[in-house]
């Protein structure tokens, strides 16, 4: 498929989430504990979605480079396997740009990019529209770790074999098992349309310790404001008064996990107002803002096994850095 210029056929677009109400018992909750946390999610307003594109452009982060690579150097053979005029969902699809580059390869039917930043997701779809004025497209803003239940109407063209994409290594970002639930979802998504779904998914794999503390602390700092700014997110959404200035970034590898585990450490004591109540944090009092799941090939294989994606197919980048599955129940 070729991009084009010209007049666009308007994308329809759905705004899915429940509202600042879910988040607030959500946020307090975490923040409250005596082991405090906010959930990576709420990482991703507006600005958090721009820092996070920095990040993918960032020297010492290969993740993003890996997967593109690999879809660079096999893209006929996995535009084979997986099927040429898919209905491609696009989970968690940020700027777009990743499930744009595929559409020469895989030649999809439609597109339907789900993210949780709304007025993100709209703009980038726009854009998209524009340069494959063709495509049907939808946008749908939810937060799809909660549900996957998704309108039939939305999933069009309704006849598609539909084709799962989740790229990125953002299935990381879940605990093991919490990760082996959300692929069963996907897996019963995938087994109830005929024909019957796949999903290609990239994951990041183990390597050594000092790339990945680097690729999470980068020397531009640019992962300490997308960390930092989840307070500024915090505070509209509460509010709350979290100052910025009274917070480090932290973020390291810890191989007997597997996970990278990202971090706010308080410079000085704290005290901030969670929605009109105060929380006191100690000086090197610490919010548990990430983690990010490390996997092998063999034990990425077994989870999607276990999750119901038995048939599966493997690319790997050159140096053994990332892994893209094409999975099947
Ligand atoms: C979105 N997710 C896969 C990224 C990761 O690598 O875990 C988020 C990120 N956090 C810090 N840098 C990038």
């Amino acid at each position: 498929m070729g991009a084009a210029t010209g007049p666009a056929a308007p994308f329809r677009f759905a705004d899915l989430r429940r509202g600042g109400e879910d988040a607030r018992p959500e946020l307090l909750a975490g923040l409250r504990d005596a082991r405090a946390s906010i959930p990576p999610k709420y990482f991703y307003d507006e600005l958090g979605s721009r820092l996070f594109a920095a990040i993918c452009c960032l020297p010492e982060y290969a993740l993003t480079r890996s997967e593109a690579r690999i879809l660079a150097d096999h893209g006929s053979d996995i535009a084979r396997a997986a099927g040429r005029g898919r209905l491609l969902i696009d989970l968690g699809a940020g700027d777009c740009g990743k499930a744009a580059g595929l559409f020469a390869l895989l030649q999809p039917a439609g597109y339907v990019a789900l993210d949780i930043s709304a007025d993100y997701l709209r703009d980038a779809l726009g854009r998209l529209q524009q340069r494959f004025p063709d495509l049907p497209m939808t946008g749908v803003a939810i937060d799809f770790t909660r549900s996957l239940d998704l309108p039939q109407d939305l999933l069009a063209p309704a006849g598609a074999p539909r084709l799962w994409f989740y790229p990125g290594s953002s299935i990381g970002n879940f605990p093991p098992d919490a990760a082996r639930g959300f692929l069963a979802r996907i897996a019963r998504a995938c087994s109830a349309t005929s024909p019957g779904g796949a999903l290609l998914i990239g994951v990041d794999l183990v390597k050594d310790k000092a790339v990945l503390d680097a690729a999470y602390d980068d020397a531009l700092g640019v992962t300490a404001a997308f960390n930092l700014n989840v307070l500024n997110h915090v505070n509209r959404l509460l509010p709350a008064d979290f100052d910025v200035a009274d917070w480090r970034h932290v973020a390291f590898f810890d191989a007997a996990a597997s996970r990278i585990e990202m971090h706010l450490e308080a410079r000085r004591e704290v005290s901030v107002q969670l929605a009109g109540q105060p929380r006191r944090f100690a000086a090197g009092e610490r919010i548990h803002t990430e983690d990010s799941w490390k996997w092998t090939p063999a034990g990425f294989a077994a989870l999607l096994e276990e999750a119901g994606l038995p048939r599966q197919r493997l690319w790997q980048d050159a140096e053994g850095g990332f892994a893209l599955f094409l999975a099947e129940p």
